[in-house]
């Protein structure tokens, strides 16, 4: 959804600016997703397996724009300057009248910015948006190691539901229990 971009103010008392991103930060994005994903192995994928070529450049504009287009769904970004260095999704999970109070978040902040707040501003404004959007019930994943983002969606309210044990297997063989938690809105 089209959002007004606005200024926020990190813990560490940077400003940055917080806005919904389209199919023009299609390449920001990806080099985003590609440091997040290399720097630790709680993302759903490996820094390698985010492609970041013309057809797949190609592919995500058209992603982003379709989200930046619903009015339900969001991708919000907080900008340094010119480098995405948060985001958060805000996805339904089904438009039929039985699921269609259901979404999904996903959520990542990049290293060297951890501990300023980003993350819970992020999901302030997720939640927002999602009570705004008619959303009642807000559902996430999250590895059983990731004790931080545990932290974090405990802190915003968020409860668990179970635990898959086989969620990720790395490439090392190790398997790692993925947790579901929700929010009711
Ligand atoms: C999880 C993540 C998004 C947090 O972002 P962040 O900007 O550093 O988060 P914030 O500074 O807003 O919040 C930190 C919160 O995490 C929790 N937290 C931090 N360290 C913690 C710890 N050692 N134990 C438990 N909780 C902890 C606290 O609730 C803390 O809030 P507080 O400072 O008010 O007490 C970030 O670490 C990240 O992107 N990690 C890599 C990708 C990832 O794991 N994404 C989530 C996938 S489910």
């Amino acid at each position: 959804m089209k959002e007004q971009a606005r200024e926020i103010t990190g813990k560490d008392g940077q400003k940055y600016t917080m806005k919904s991103i389209n199919a023009a930060n299609a390449e920001q994005f990806l080099d985003f997703m590609y440091q997040v994903s290399d720097d630790t192995h709680f993302m759903t994928r490996y820094g390698d397996e985010v492609g970041q070529s013309e057809k797949e450049i190609k592919e995500e504009e058209k992603r982003l724009q379709s989200l930046y287009d619903d009015s339900r769904q969001t991708m919000t970004s907080i900008f340094d300057n010119e480098k995405i260095v948060g985001n958060i999704a805000v996805r339904s999970i089904g438009k039929g009248r039985k699921t269609k109070h259901r979404c999904e978040i996903g959520l990542g902040v990049r290293k060297e910015y951890h501990g300023a707040g980003l993350g819970t501003i992020l999901m302030e404004h997720a939640i927002d948006f999602a009570k705004n959007a008619g959303y009642t019930c807000m559902e996430l994943e999250v590895l059983e190691d990731n004790t931080k983002a545990l932290g974090l969606y405990k802190k915003m309210g968020f409860v668990e539901s179970g635990k898959l044990p086989c969620g990720f297997k790395l490439d090392d063989g190790t398997s790692i229990g993925e947790i579901s938690m929700y929010k009711l809105l």
